[in-house]
């Protein structure tokens, strides 16, 4: 177990650590007990969002933690409800207070929202602002496409840090990690290890019980888990797994410890399905997805 997480920069100078805890679908009154074993295993880095609804209880599990504040790399999510310049400005105050902190290490949009582009220039500008003002240390978008990536650079000063998208052995995403690359922009790995394939209808259940990856696994004496996450780090992904069980956010730490070969990465690379697992992120609306963010 290293003593500090391998960290990667961004394009602003920030450090982030290779691996966070995510909290998506981590249930509140579950969400302190998950962070703070994270904390004690040596996690330096949370994954909420406004939308998980459980940005107050990871702020509770840090204070409870003992980890000084600027330990801890704290990221979260502005809703597609809170999009447009104003409207963010005040997301930010909202996930702030939940979080009980001044500033967010790095604060991102969570969809593109295509149907009201303007929306999401306004919103991004607000986080530009916020960046200027110090508020946040870094900011940056998820479920943006090359497309979205694009209508962005072409109006914003500030290059997102991160995009973070769906990532895992059944759906890669090659397109946007290559684009995001060459703008200095760093992919975060939402899934990693395929949490949303445990759930999709299709000739695969799950990542996990793959034979390719269980056969890598058991040459290195890892577990499956272990070896997407390390699959992920040798090809410069920034990894957010999600558990609530101790020992699996225990294991899921223990991945700096060996290494994939390039035969095995290549391997791991073949199992690509080009199934998204997550919604379409050129169908978000506000009508389907737009549900109001609480104040507190
Ligand atoms: N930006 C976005 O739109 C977006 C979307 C989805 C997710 N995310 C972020 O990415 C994070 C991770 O994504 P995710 O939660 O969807 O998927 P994931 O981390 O790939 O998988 C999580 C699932 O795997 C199980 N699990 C965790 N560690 C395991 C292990 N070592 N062995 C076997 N099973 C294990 C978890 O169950 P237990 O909890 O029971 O262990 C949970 O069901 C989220 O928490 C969130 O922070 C972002």
């Amino acid at each position: 177990m290293p003593d500090t997480v391998p960290t990667f920069t961004l394009n602003n100078g920030v450090e982030i650590p290779a691996l966070g805890l995510g909290v998506f679908q981590t249930p509140p009154d579950e969400t302190r007990a998950a962070v703070s074993a994270a904390l004690d295993v040596g996690y330096r880095h949370i994954d909420t969002a406004a939308a998980y609804g459980n940005e107050g209880q990871v702020g509770e599990a840090l204070r409870d933690s003992g980890v000084a504040r600027d330990d801890v790399f704290l990221e979260t999510k502005i809703w597609i409800s809170d999009y447009g310049y104003d409207e963010t400005l005040h997301g930010f105050e909202k996930a702030a207070r939940k979080l009980g902190v001044d500033q967010i290490d790095l604060l991102i949009l969570h969809q593109a929202l295509p149907s009201d582009f303007e929306k999401t220039l306004g919103a991004y500008r607000a986080l530009e602002k916020l960046s200027a003002d110090a508020r946040v240390r870094a900011i940056g978008v998820s479920n943006f496409m090359v497309d979205h990536l694009t209508a962005l650079l072409d109006t914003v000063d500030v290059v997102p840090a991160v995009n973070q998208i769906e990532v895992h052995p059944y759906f890669a995403q090659r397109a946007v990690q290559d684009f995001g690359a060459g703008h200095g922009i760093l992919t975060q790995a939402w899934a990693p290890i395929g949490g949303i394939t445990f759930y999709r209808d299709s000739g695969h259940t799950s990542t996990l019980d793959d034979p390719v990856i269980g056969q890598i696994a058991a040459g290195h004496q890892k577990s499956p888990a272990q070896v997407m996450l390390r699959w992920h780090l040798q090809q410069g992904r920034q990894v957010i797994p999600k558990s609530v069980r101790p020992e699996r956010i225990t294991e899921n730490f223990a991945v700096f410890d060996f290494e994939l070969t390039d035969a095995e990465l290549t391997a791991i690379d073949g199992l690509e399905t080009g199934k998204r697992g997550g919604p379409e992120p050129a169908d978000i609306t506000l009508a389907a997805w737009g549900r109001a963010i609480p104040e507190d």
